[in-house]
């Protein structure tokens, strides 16, 4: 493979990636254990997230997605939230925990959250790989966060830009050049 002078810094190692996501599933296998778990991911930058973070459970549970698109092609989120696609089931009395690759503004999840609770699950968490600083200005929590990474564009494991770089097994930074 050629080097691709638009990666800059890996901001997450991918054996660091691995070792982070099995600690979250067993945490949440031990929160959720006895009650009936739906995860929700989100598509598309939660796809090997959710894949690897549902294997890694020792509890059972059932996987539904949703589509919502928050950014276009843009490296900034305009806090316009679209559904692309919904949910296949209805998700009232349900344990509900949301697979999420990155809260950024968080305003895409504040969006969900809020539309997601109108369905009234039995109890609506969040689960974020990586969370950037700026999250906190909105008033939200995730329950489980992988890693704090710093205020960048970051691509791989899931994360594109433009659709690219989704594949690689690590985290790293997308050079300013390339988001311009
Ligand atoms: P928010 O609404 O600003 O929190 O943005 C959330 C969504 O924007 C995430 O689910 C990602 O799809 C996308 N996003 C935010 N930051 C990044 C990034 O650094 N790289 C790639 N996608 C990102
Ligand atoms: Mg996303």
């Amino acid at each position: 493979m050629t080097q691709d002078l638009n990666l800059g810094e890996v901001i997450v190692e991918s054996d660091a990636l691995q070792r982070r996501v099995q600690e979250l599933a067993a945490e949440v296998s031990r929160d959720y254990a006895g009650r009936d778990l739906l995860l929700i991911g989100v598509l598309k930058g939660a796809i090997f997230f959710v894949a690897d973070f549902m294997r890694a459970l020792s509890i059972e549970c059932e996987v539904d997605f949703m589509a919502i698109s928050s950014y276009g092609s843009s490296t900034k989120s305009s806090g316009v939230v679209r559904i692309l696609k919904d949910l296949d089931a209805a998700i009232e009395g349900r344990h509900v925990l949301i697979v999420e690759d990155i809260v950024d503004s968080g305003l895409t999840l504040q969006y969900l959250l809020r539309n997601l609770a109108g369905r009234k699950p039995a109890s609506l968490e969040v689960c974020a790989l990586l969370r950037k600083p700026v999250s906190r200005e909105v008033d939200l929590e995730a329950r489980y966060v992988g890693f704090d990474i710093p205020d960048r564009f970051v691509v791989g494991y899931g994360l594109d830009h433009a659709e690219r770089y989704r594949a690689l097994p690590y985290v790293a930074v997308l050079t300013e050049s390339a988001t311009e």
